[in-house]
């Protein structure tokens, strides 16, 4: 159930709680729950951009007096052991800790921060699906890193929970199960074997509308994750997500690798972390970025209304219609000793080491996003990560941004462009207008 409290009574409350009061809440609903919201009406006086930084309130399930329970009886099954003994329906073999800075290699120490592989035993198993010399350019001869998940093909849903809870970030929707989204035609795999996730095309709904949001059972702690979409959920009302969070939240750390809401045509990436971490700069070529410091630079989500540190993309490829348009690409989130990056190859830029499944980050050039670890070092702030998709529709980002234009892709606001005043109201009633609200998935792959 949503709660009807306005978005300054919010922030009173959350002023007002103490922080130890805010973790008890925390605790146990946020290690997979995702608070991630745009407090739009913080300030008249930001830039319609920096919106996107702000990820809204921390502790919102404390205000959920109607389902209490539901803080606690989740993530644990979500969140299994950090040892890789957890991925279920999943494949890969682990491998011993490989560092792979992206700028060089054997400089950073192995110290084993933030590239902690589950076990330190096998290695040549054959995880890789593809061979070393299948890969292109490159004085090395094989990628540092060794398949460890991967979804694709028949069995994608297999390593993944289905979260069938109400949204944390009060969007319409209503979160099914496996058996439930199958049967109602919101999950499959299509003739191309890719992984389908839909929202429920119904013209009218009475309530919220049906959609899916899915978490890795395996857990990660330093990794390179892939994922190849070739569409995703876009359109008014819409805020889909592909991102990873631990424990605790935000003390495990929260890295969104896919992101926006309704028209956006630029992605942003962002992380959300425990008090500490900063960036050393907002400027992009200080952090060697290919794109744009969207908010300030600390990082730590209770200080900043949790607004976290947002990196938006340049191109409008990288996300909404355009992505799909251009049947979309490969992100790339890479984890290690030095840092966060994120790298984005549109269809037909997609290095040849990434389909080969031999990847080499150090070629891949310029990320759109970076954090590095000088001023927040990731075996610190980020701890045994789950991957997730989620498609929530308005909620505290795309609902409450439902008037705005002016940001990349929308530059009519969604009020105007659908005639309808509420994005509520438009999921409601408005059933085929979702009909493109959907990820259509090639492969997730997490390599460590
Ligand atoms: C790894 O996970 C398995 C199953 O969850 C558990 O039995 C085992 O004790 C774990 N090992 C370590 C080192 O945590
Ligand atoms: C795991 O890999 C083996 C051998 O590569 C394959 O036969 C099997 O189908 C795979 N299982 C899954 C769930 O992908
Ligand atoms: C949906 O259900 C059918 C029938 O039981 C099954 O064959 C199929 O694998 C299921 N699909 C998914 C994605 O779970």
């Amino acid at each position: 159930m949503r709660l009807n409290l306005s978005l300054p009574i919010l922030f009173f409350l959350l002023a007002n709680t103490a922080p130890s009061d805010a973790n008890l809440f925390a605790r146990g609903t946020e290690s997979l729950a995702k608070v991630h919201r745009r407090a739009a009406k913080r300030s008249a006086g930001l830039a319609k951009d920096l919106r996107r930084a702000f990820n809204g309130m921390l502790f919102q399930q404390q205000l959920d007096f109607s389902s209490p329970q539901k803080a606690y009886c989740v993530p644990s099954e979500g969140l299994k052991s950090s040892n890789g003994s957890s991925g279920s329906g999943s494949n890969g073999t682990s491998s011993s800790s490989v560092d792979s800075s992206p700028s060089n290699s054997a400089s950073a120490s192995p110290s084993g921060s933030a590239k902690q592989s589950p076990t330190a035993s096998g290695s040549s198993s054959a995880s890789s699906p593809s061979s070393t010399s299948s890969h292109s350019s490159g004085s090395s001869s094989s990628s540092p890193w060794k398949l460890f998940q991967s979804y694709q093909g028949e069995t994608f849903f297999d390593g993944w929970d289905f979260w069938n809870f109400d949204d944390p970030t009060h969007g319409n929707v209503q979160y099914v199960d496996r058996n439930t989204a199958n049967s109602s035609g919101l999950i499959e795999i299509n003739s191309d074997g890719h992984a389908i996730m839909r929202v429920e095309t119904t013209g009218q709904v009475s309530g919220n509308r049906k959609s899916v949001r899915i978490t890795t059972t395996a857990t990660y702690t330093g990794a390179l994750v892939l994922l190849d979409a070739v569409h995703m959920p876009t359109g008014c009302g819409t805020w889909p997500a592909f991102w990873s969070n631990g424990p605790n939240w935000p003390a495990g750390g929260e890295i969104d690798i896919v992101e926006g809401v309704n028209d956006n045509s630029n992605n942003q990436a962002t992380i959300h972390t425990s008090h500490g971490c900063t960036i050393p700069s907002s400027s992009s070529s200080v952090l060697k970025i290919s794109g744009n410091v969207v908010g300030g630079t600390n990082c730590a989500a209770a200080e900043t209304g949790n607004a976290g540190c947002g990196m938006t993309a340049t191109q409008d490829n990288t996300y909404g219609v355009g992505f799909n348009n251009n049947g979309g690409g490969v992100y790339a989130m890479q984890w290690v000793d030095s840092g966060i990056s994120v790298w984005f190859f549109p269809r037909n830029s997609i290095p040849s080491d990434i389909t080969s499944g031999a990847p080499q980050p150090s070629g891949w050039g310029t990320p759109m996003a970076n954090w590095p670890a000088t001023n927040c070092n990731p075996s610190q702030f980020f701890s045994d990560h789950s991957a997730i998709f989620d498609t929530t529709l308005c909620g505290d980002w795309a609902g409450n941004v439902w008037n705005d234009a002016g940001s990349p892709g929308q530059e009519q606001s969604c009020a105007q462009r659908t005639g309808v005043s509420t994005c509520a109201d438009f999921v409601q009633n408005h059933g085929s207008s979702f009909a493109d609200a959907y990820w259509e998935v090639n492969y997730v792959k997490i390599y460590q």
